[in-house]
């Protein structure tokens, strides 16, 4: 799905940077499909009136999303911990009323937050149209629905179940081409004295670090509070509270709800003031972004091919669906880095999509290690540098790409 229109404002998109054409982030493939593989031209634009940073283009949410669907949340346990963190906050919270409250979370995948809900008999129901990671949510008793969230859903789930105290969602708000129609279906969903808390990566983060990995297919909005203020507020609906996450590389987590319902915090006005000072509603700011990407590209690229003619060995930690962008811009294929090591049994035996570097499991990073490994994991660095000691101590290197391009 193409747009050359803001799907906020509806206005014209200006483009900020090309990263050419890529497969689906997700994508691993085995050979025999190579021939056949998906590709789309990656395209970013921004828009000053919603001031949204969102791709040009979109495969379609049925090629992304659907009954092998490669990420399962469970893979980290950090991230097991900030979603049962998550689940206490909204707990604790006040919002949820006391006689039977209703949670309801988009994208709950694999089950790792509402898990939480589910083992303390509270009625919750999780969408989740990836049916395999369904049935893994399902298994920990969390009840499902695997369809894509619509107004038209939002509407039966009313009808069934009544309306929500709390609309919970993770690093899927941003995957949503029709945000303004998930929005409509919150609107409809929420109790009057409801809350929605979503968090999603931080575009401030993103353009600080230039995490250009962030941007691939799933994620078609890379948001701000300046931007989900301005969606919400087209639905008369208002940002109470900001929480910065240091999950995923730098996240926020927006609380809103319906308007004039709760005061809006100062963590909001203050957030929005640093957000004009670092110029998220501005075009400049992103072309210096792109240029920054570039740089980045050029200096990874040179460092691989460098330590490829001292004849070090290179490999990838964590086949993540951001890697993908990164291989892909830059070019990166299996004369550069030999292979990815990854935890999830759906990757391995796979080939990366697009620049097909083989995925092999962790037990081939532990009995075959490299010299240097890039950490393509870089959001789980503190949970992944905690467990590699061994690795360090017998002199294997970190190649990281963020903030900058380096070795450690
Ligand atoms: N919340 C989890 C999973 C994030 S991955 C976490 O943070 O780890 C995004 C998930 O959202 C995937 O499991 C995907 O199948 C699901 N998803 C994608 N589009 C959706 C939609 N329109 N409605 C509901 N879920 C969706
Ligand atoms: P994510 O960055 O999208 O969360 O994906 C992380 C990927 O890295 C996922 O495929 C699992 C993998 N991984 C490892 O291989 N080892 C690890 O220790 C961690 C934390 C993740």
């Amino acid at each position: 799905m193409k747009t050359t229109l803001c799907r906020i404002a509806g206005t014209p998109l200006t483009k900020v940077v090309d990263f050419g054409r890529q497969p689906l982030g997700n994508g691993f493939l085995e050979p025999h499909q190579f021939s056949g593989e998906y590709f789309f031209p990656m395209e970013v634009g921004f828009s000053e009136d919603s001031m949204m940073f969102q791709l040009i283009e979109q495969p379609d949410p049925e090629k992304m999303f659907h009954d092998h669907y490669a990420f399962y949340s469970s893979t980290s346990n950090y991230m097991a911990r900030h979603f049962k963190e998550f689940a206490d906050q909204v707990l604790r919270s006040g919002y949820l009323v006391k006689d039977d409250p209703f949670i309801v979370e988009l994208g709950c995948n694999d089950g790792i937050m509402l898990k939480n809900f589910a083992s303390q008999n509270l009625r919750h129901l999780g969408i989740e149209p990836s049916l395999n990671v369904a049935r893994e949510a399902n298994k920990h008793g969390v009840r499902t629905c695997s369809e894509f969230f619509t107004e038209q859903l939002a509407e039966s789930i009313v009808a069934e179940h009544g309306q929500a105290d709390a609309f919970l969602a993770a690093n899927v708000m941003c995957h949503i081409p029709d945000i303004s129609g998930v929005v409509r279906g919150i609107k409809k969903l929420l109790k009057p004295t409801g809350v929605v808390m979503f968090e999603d990566p931080y575009l401030g983060e993103v353009v600080a670090k230039t995490s250009y990995d962030q941007i691939y297919d799933e994620h078609v909005f890379l948001f701000s509070a300046l931007s989900i203020r301005y969606l919400f507020a087209l639905h008369e609906m208002e940002l109470i509270d900001v929480q910065p996450q240091t999950t995923h590389g730098g996240s926020m987590r927006y609380v809103l709800a319906h308007r004039g319902a709760y005061p809006v915090g100062d963590s909001v006005v203050r957030l929005v003031a640093g957000e004009q000072e670092q110029g998220l509603d501005r075009l400049a700011t992103f072309e210096s972004f792109r240029v920054s990407v570039e740089e980045s590209r050029t200096k990874l690229v040179s460092l691989l091919r460098d330590l490829k003619a001292r004849g070090k060995k290179v490999a990838g930690y964590g086949a993540t669906s951001k890697s993908t962008t990164i291989l892909n811009y830059c070019g990166i294929g299996p004369d550069l880095i030999a292979y990815i090591s990854d935890t999830t049994p759906i990757k391995q035996g796979k080939c990366t999509p697009g620049m097909h570097i083989p995925v092999v499991p962790y037990q081939t990073f532990k009995e075959d290690p490299p010299d240097y490994a890039v950490l393509f994991a870089w959001n789980h660095a503190e949970e992944i540098m905690a467990k590699e000691r061994d690795f360090m101590a017998a002199g294997g290197k970190w190649i990281v790409h963020v903030p900058e391009v380096r070795v450690l």
